[in-house]
């Protein structure tokens, strides 16, 4: 980049910007866009730095189901080495890898027994030493899952704590005196179901456990706790990863006084009372954590990333985990976008505007599935346009300013397949919850490499789930050799935003405020100028786009698309002419 000629462009882009909104009060002026506007100028500047993960594609991988190398039924280390080359192949700058750390694997690896270590199940050291060098090879970072609220109860910390009251790890965990005998210490519950204090005969007094029983919350106010977490950090940034996804990090610290959470109406999926959890959620104190481990991470070279798990309430909340400072978390992941649940160009509108416009100056982070929920396929499908709604969540995800994150599988479309029976249910919540809930086995299920049996995944007749039913028709083998499919798709956006200025540098617009249907935004290289539109039509109606560029000092009059979907053609076309069909999705450089 070009900081001098930047900052100019910049400085220009605002000046126009507010001569254009004193000058023409009725032609494009909406407030939310130009809101985005300044925003964007703002951001840009900081782009500068040229951090690696601000244009980096980063990909999530559960390796219980990505490959299985030893024919175990459960994926490993060895397999994601095995697939590397498929990785690169599709773009993928970085993986983030969920826990491969000993674990009794009651929550999957949520559950660490020990953080500086590798789950026999997975593999060795050497085998991830190995994994760390065919990446580094092939330019993609690694990513871990560090899991700082929880231990296991099998933890050596955990059964020390419990061992007695006296113990000097006591205090490493919440223990807390029940109200009465046979009374928990008060109304807090797991996000897992039920209460979230479990009781122990042996030392006569209860734990607290945001989740699962068989994870007891660690006491981050013990500064024992935090030397030893940050020594954890330390022990993979030495070993070369390129940062952290954290875990649940919201949850750090519970209400010292144990104040009861206030109830809500109605019941959840386990029959408990619904209630907000106000007092074990978001409390100031993670902020002061999240500086710390900041601090951590930015003693390595290579920039390395702090990604945080935080579902927060909205995108003020959210801007919050940038720190005042830019001083905490690089990319907080979006989870309002993530859970929007409807193909709305309004609600989609509205939320981008707004982190695009969080106050820090922050860099957006948006994904669209993950271990935990419902695959987009049928969280956003219609049933009949399944494919071309896929495509335009893959559009959205790849071309705007975050940095995008995928999700194994879903770059081929792979549908949730949750368990048809309670006795078949892997994830322990979805045997609690039965039938309401039914866990999240069916957004895991093995990935589809191809049409043998299992889907390549696996020579064990026993995969440790079961392969989706339609893998025959849907995995990569079948894909990449169809131009048309939707993994060739993927490919050719993330190549559109490694190669374009425009995608990778530029700054971001709305460029329609009104259309209901349509969602409309355009990327600008400052540098050069470059200009790519994206035009996504949310709706199941043919729709002519309309728009308005003037105002960023645009006067092209005419789109050449670099990629559209089900049109395919790439003919250029007049800017007032551009035609959606329904589910329609264009990104086309502006002449
Ligand atoms: C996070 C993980 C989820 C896990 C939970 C407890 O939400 O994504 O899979 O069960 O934390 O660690």
């Amino acid at each position: 980049m070009f900081p001098a000629e930047l900052r100019a462009y910049c400085l220009r882009a605002l000046i126009a910007l507010l001569l254009a909104s004193a000058t023409n009060a009725s032609g494009l002026a909406c407030a939310q866009q130009q809101a985005s506007i300044v925003s964007a100028v703002h951001q840009t500047v900081q782009d500068t730095n040229e951090m690696w993960w601000k244009h980096a594609v980063i990909y999530e991988i559960y390796p219980r189901s990505f490959q299985d190398s030893n024919g175990d039924g459960i994926g490993d280390l060895n397999g994601i080495t095995q697939r590397l080359d498929y990785l690169k192949d599709l773009g993928v700058d970085a993986i983030w890898i969920t826990p491969i750390y000993p674990s009794p694997q009651v929550d999957f690896g949520y559950d660490i027994a020990d953080y500086t270590a590798i789950d026999p199940q997975y593999g060795t050291m050497v085998d991830f030493d190995r994994l760390m060098k065919a990446a580094k090879a092939r330019e993609i970072r690694v990513i871990m899952d560090f899991v700082p609220n929880h231990t296991s109860d099998k933890h050596p910390w955990f059964v020390e704590s419990s061992s007695s009251r006296t113990n000097p790890k006591r205090d490493w965990y919440i223990w807390r005196d029940g109200q009465a005998p046979g009374q928990p210490p008060n109304n807090w519950l797991s996000w897992f179901g039920h209460s979230a204090w479990k009781f122990d005969p042996q030392t006569g007094q209860y734990y607290y456990h945001h989740f699962y029983a068989e994870q007891p919350d660690l006491n981050w106010r013990n500064p024992e706790v935090r030397k030893a977490m940050y020594g954890v950090m330390r022990f993979w940034l030495d070993r070369g990863v390129a940062g952290f996804r954290l875990d649940a990090v919201s949850r750090l610290f519970e209400d010292q006084n144990l104040l009861d959470d206030p109830l809500l109406p109605g019941k959840n999926a386990y029959g408990d009372p619904n209630i907000r959890h106000l007092h074990t959620d978001n409390l100031p104190e993670v902020h002061e954590v999240l500086q710390e481990m900041r601090q951590v991470v930015d003693q390595y070279p290579g920039n390395p990333v702090l990604i945080s798990e935080a579902d927060e309430p909205d995108i003020s909340e959210l801007t919050k985990l940038y720190g005042s400072k830019l001083d905490e978390i690089q990319l907080p992941m979006d989870f309002q976008v993530a859970d929007v649940n409807q193909l709305s160009a309004v609600r989609f509108r509205d939320l981008i505007d707004q982190i695009e416009d969080n106050s820090a100056g922050g860099q957006p982070y948006f994904f669209f599935n993950n271990h935990d929920q419902d695959r987009t396929w049928d969280r956003y499908g219609d049933g009949v346009h399944n494919d071309a709604i896929a495509r335009v969540l893959a559009t959205l995800l790849l071309t705007t300013r975050a940095t995008p994150q995928l999700y194994y599988g879903e770059e081929i479309g792979m549908v949730t397949t949750p368990p048809a029976r309670r006795e078949d249910v892997r994830d322990p919540i979805g045997r609690l919850g039965w039938p309401n809930e039914k866990g999240r086995d069916g957004e895991r299920t093995p990935m589809q490499w191809d049409s043998s049996n299992n889907a390549g995944f696996t020579t064990s007749p026993t995969p440790w789930l079961p392969v989706s039913p339609g893998y025959r028709q849907r995995n990569v083998a079948i894909e990449e050799k169809d131009p048309d499919s939707l993994l060739n798709f993927y490919k050719h956006l993330i190549r559109l935003r490694r190669d374009r200025r425009a995608l990778r540098y530029g700054i971001q617009v709305t460029v329609n405020c009104h259309d209901a249907d349509v969602l409309s935004y355009l990327r600008k290289n400052p540098g050069d100028g470059e200009s790519v539109l994206v035009l996504l039509n949310m709706s199941n109606k043919s729709k002519k786009a309309t728009f308005n560029l003037n105002p960023l000092g645009i006067h092209g009059t005419s789109a050449k698309p670099l990629l559209a979907y089900p049109n395919t053609s790439t003919a250029e076309v007049p800017l007032d002419a551009i035609l959606l069909p329904p589910f329609g999705t264009v990104v086309a450089e502006v002449k």
